[in-house]
């Protein structure tokens, strides 16, 4: 490994917690991510040391916060690679950046009758958002599915295209099977039929290179809670192309260019799809999650990560009665699984009493949970600061449990 994890411990103290008087593993980090001091620092200094309202004062703190907001655009701009920083819209998280297209989006372009493609592993983020949608527009959802062991039928989506079909919107990474779909792939085809393609990489982007122009998305958004950053914020990007033809989402102070009471007018991009005071601060520590995690490396990052969940894996298969959901060769260091019987509910609150924080229940992917019929599953998700022996004990763990039942 070219970098050395107990260095890194050291940059996020709150792992260095007991819980249930036992050194405290943190594997639910596909949920969310702990934040590193630089972040916390950051966030901690705007609040002590600089703050004004931004974009709309001539004062100095004015003017520094705004700095620091815009800054964080350029860094997020430099980091998905986009052409252009107006092209960066800040959210408040995949969430809402998923929502805002579905909304502008479809109010332009959709109509009674049209279509829109998403996938059987999306989280309810990517699917609820464009149901909702083809509710108001009277248009049809089409369901790209997974096969038994995590991997998109990509062959089958052209039969799902047709001429009605206005956009597709798929997961670059799956939240429950981890699996890394064949996005570039799936957008040449969807191009081929002139249909945009929005990439929810809400679980991608803490492991994975992104590089919009390469992978000639329409839309891509994340958290950036995911990414070592605040919670309450995240970012839309979209092509300059697409966004200038969308209606605002939100209407409000910032996103104007001149108002009466007869007619408003709408500002340029990227402030047309920002009303009100955005979370600044927010921007401003997620710009610092990202230069922290660019430091490292996230080719770094993935490498170990991937060790990390071999290492998992392979002892997990040892153990008997152990089913996985979500086996593709190419997946980020997410193990679903089940455990002999035992309940997710069961399993989840006995390992948090052994000090361990795993997911357990639906999460979030209800679709995922009826094509294999199950109402839950255990999610055990890592980060790079994990190490080999929290998984030693996580193994550990599972034995005793699994000894009790
Ligand atoms: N989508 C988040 C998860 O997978 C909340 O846990």
């Amino acid at each position: 490994m070219t970098f050395n994890y107990k260095d890194i411990r050291k940059d996020f103290p709150i792992l260095d917690q007991k819980v249930n008087n036992r050194p405290w593993i943190y594997f639910d980090n596909a949920a969310t991510s702990q934040r590193p001091l630089v972040v916390v620092e950051k966030i901690h200094e705007f609040s002590l040391q600089t703050n004004a309202n931004i974009h709309r004062g001539t004062h100095f703190h004015a003017i520094k916060t705004t700095e620091a907001y815009e800054n964080a655009r350029d860094i997020v701009k430099e980091f998905l690679h986009a052409k252009e920083r107006e092209e960066i819209i800040f959210t408040h998280g995949t969430t809402e950046s998923i929502n805002l297209v579905a909304r502008s989006f479809c109010e332009r372009f959709l109509s009674e009758g049209d279509e829109i493609i998403v996938t059987e592993m999306e989280h309810h983020a990517n699917i609820v958002p464009w149901q909702m949608a083809c509710e108001r527009h009277h248009a049809k959802l089409k369901v790209l599915p997974f096969a038994d062991n995590g991997n998109l039928e990509t062959d089958l989506l052209e039969s799902l295209i047709s001429s009605r079909t206005k956009i597709l919107a798929i997961a670059h990474v799956s939240n429950t099977l981890g699996t890394v779909n064949p996005i570039k792939e799936i957008i040449r085809i969807a191009h081929n039929h002139n249909i945009p393609v929005l990439v929810d990489g809400a679980q991608s982007v803490p492991h994975i290179t992104i590089d919009v122009q390469d992978l000639d998305c329409d839309f891509f958004a994340f958290s950036g809670h995911k990414i070592y950053g605040p919670t309450g914020i995240g970012v839309l990007y979209g092509k300059r192309a697409w966004l200038d033809k969308m209606p605002p989402f939100l209407g409000g102070g910032e996103m104007i260019d001149k108002v009466t009471f007869e007619k408003t007018t709408f500002n340029e991009l990227p402030h047309k799809f920002e009303a009100g005071t955005p979370h600044y601060v927010g921007a401003i520590g997620l710009g610092s999650a990202i230069e922290y995690i660019r430091k490292i490396g996230l080719e770094n990052i993935a490498a170990y990560e991937h060790q990390l969940l071999t290492y998992a894996s392979d002892k997990m298969k040892e153990l008997g009665g152990m089913k996985f959901f979500g086996e593709s060769p190419n997946k980020t260091g997410v193990i679903c699984f089940q455990l002999d019987q035992i309940h997710p509910f069961d399993l989840g609150t006995l390992l948090d009493q052994l000090g361990i924080a795993v997911r357990t229940g639906r999460l979030c992917a209800d679709p995922v949970m009826d094509h294999y019929e199950v109402t839950a599953m255990t999610r055990a998700s890592f980060s790079f600061y994990n190490t080999m022996e929290e998984i030693d004990r996580f193994i550990d763990s599972l034995i005793r449990i699994q000894k009790m039942f």
